[in-house]
């Protein structure tokens, strides 16, 4: 008879948008996730701030606020609590001592993440951070491994899900800008704070993590000129509108002879016909131009609980099967 492996720890710290649609999954497909593993994927623990808030569909008797103590008895940790600390610490640990580690946190990756790689590196774990980038757009998976073979020339896009479905709402419908934002947040769409969105920060992130994918080159969130949209007035929508443009906070890098690479976040004011204008909502679009390839396209859900899972569960089945 062959013998049944133990059961695989994972360690899930934060509950919150993320986290929670993270934690139903794992729940509802137990089965098929032990099926692909050969072994089971058991949920040792969930760590939050506030242990006696009600949490539906999680066990109370798994949330604990020691997230270090149950990071420390996991084969798996994901981090979907946000902030640099103490997530940083955290993931630090846990990859020192060789676990797998799955993150959605991009200003953690974009200002840490080759320090994290490296000591990843050299205690034999792992770092994965699809979810980081464009939620559930596998974009990272596509510009680091489909296109390795490849020459990636530049990359374009609407990063922020908040954002573009703020820029959506009041172009479209006259919402008013702090209505839209309000709404956006109500969705989950929202970083814990706002300013990370509205001010361009979070995009940023983003297209620091997909430089460095594409070129593997030591791009750092200082080299990003950002310009948010919360300096948008009536006027520069009423102007987009009579121009038959649209605006859209886009996110560009580029190839660059003197610097390396060059990178970007601004609103633009697009033409209708131009792909980037056309994404709807919490909708990101990516535009990758490679010299095989062509220029190629990806689109899809960049925000939300239920979609940033859908990258994070990806990422813990590749975790657990390296474990
Ligand atoms: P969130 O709703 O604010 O949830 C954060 C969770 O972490 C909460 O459960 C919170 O506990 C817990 N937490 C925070 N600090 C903690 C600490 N020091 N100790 C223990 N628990 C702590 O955030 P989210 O929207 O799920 O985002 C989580 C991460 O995913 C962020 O890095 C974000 O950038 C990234 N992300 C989010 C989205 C999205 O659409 N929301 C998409 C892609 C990536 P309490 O519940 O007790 O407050
Ligand atoms: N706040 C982020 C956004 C969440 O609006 O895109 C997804 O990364």
């Amino acid at each position: 008879m062959v013998p049944s492996l133990p059961p695989l720890r994972l360690a899930l710290l934060g509950a919150g948008t993320v986290g929670s649609a993270v934690a139903h999954r794992l729940h509802e497909r137990r089965q098929r996730y032990a099926d692909a593993l050969g072994r089971p994927l058991e949920l040792a623990g969930v760590a939050v701030r506030d242990t006696g808030r009600d949490r539906p569909g999680i066990d109370p008797a798994l949330l604990t606020s020691d997230a270090a103590a149950l990071a420390a008895r996991a084969d798996v940790v994901v981090e979907v609590m946000g902030g640099l600390e103490p997530a940083g610490e955290l993931i630090g640990s846990a990859l020192r001592r060789g676990a797998q580690v799955v993150t959605a946190n991009k200003q953690l990756i974009a200002r840490r993440g080759p320090e994290l790689e490296a000591l990843a590196a050299q205690a034999g774990g792992g770092l994965h951070y699809e979810a980081a980038v464009m939620a559930a757009v596998p974009v990272l998976a596509v510009v680091r491994e489909a296109l390795a073979g490849d020459e990636v020339l530049g990359i374009r896009g609407v990063v922020n899900g908040s954002t573009n479905y703020v820029l959506d709402l009041v172009a479209r419908e006259g919402v008013p800008f702090a209505d839209a934002v309000r709404q956006a947040g109500e969705l989950g769409y929202l970083e814990a704070d706002p300013t990370e969105d509205l001010e361009g920060l979070d995009a940023a992130a983003k297209i620091v993590i997909l430089a460095r994918a594409a070129w593997g080159l030591p791009v750092a969130l200082e080299d990003v000129a950002v310009t948010g949209i919360s300096g948008l007035t009536d006027a520069d929508f009423a102007g987009a509108a009579g121009r038959d443009e649209v605006l859209k906070l886009v996110a560009t890098a580029t190839r660059d002879d003197q610097r390396g690479v060059r990178v970007e976040v601004a609103p633009r004011s697009l033409p209708l016909q131009d792909p980037l204008a056309q994404v709807r909502g919490g909708t990101n679009i990516l535009e990758v131009d490679a010299v095989s390839a062509g220029p190629l396209r990806l689109v899809g859900a960049g925000a939300g609980g239920e979609e940033t899972a859908s990258a994070v569960l990806g990422d813990v089945l590749r975790a657990a099967r390296r474990c």
